[in-house]
């Protein structure tokens, strides 16, 4: 059995652009929605469609997919993206509440999900230990 994180096995598991588009689509639904979410909404601009592409995009190389993301905005480091705000742990369980209620209404194994999460957990806390405090 092909292992998560080896190859493009995750963005196989995640569906693909599609896949990883939905999830992103629904991640900002639920900061929008949730309670948790609010203040961390407020950080984003107005408009969310950018961040939106942005997102998805990066995700896409992250899970092992294409790299589009450097191609249409140019390299990222993670940790210097989020280094002009003001990220503590509130910030980064809020991130990753909307990204676990995002998770919960995706059609993928309860395995990858819980991975998924996971996986994330790991630069959430490195932009966390590098933001602003
Ligand atoms: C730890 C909690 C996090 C918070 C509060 C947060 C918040 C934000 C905000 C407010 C922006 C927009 C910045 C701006 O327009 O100036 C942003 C950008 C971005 N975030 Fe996060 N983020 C978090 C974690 C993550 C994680 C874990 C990832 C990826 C796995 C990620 C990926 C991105 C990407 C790709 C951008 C676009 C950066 C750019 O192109 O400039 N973020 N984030």
């Amino acid at each position: 059995m092909t292992q998560f994180g080896t190859f493009d096995a995750s963005y196989e598991a995640a569906g693909k652009e599609v896949g990883v588009r939905k999830l992103v689509d629904e991640f900002y639904r639920q900061m929008e929605t949730l309670t948790e979410g609010q203040h961390i909404r407020a950080m984003h601009k107005e408009d969310l469609g950018t961040i939106k592409d942005k997102l998805a995009l990066f995700l896409m190389g992250w899970l092992g997919g294409p790299r589009l993301y450097p191609d249409k905005y140019g390299s990222i480091s993670i940790p210097q993206a989020h280094q002009h705000l003001v990220i503590n742990e509130q910030e980064r369980d809020a991130w990753l509440l909307c990204m676990k209620e995002a998770l919960k209404v995706q059609d993928y194994s309860d395995d990858f999900k819980q991975y998924l999460i996971q996986q994330l957990a790991i630069p959430a806390e490195r932009i966390r230990l590098s933001a602003k405090s």
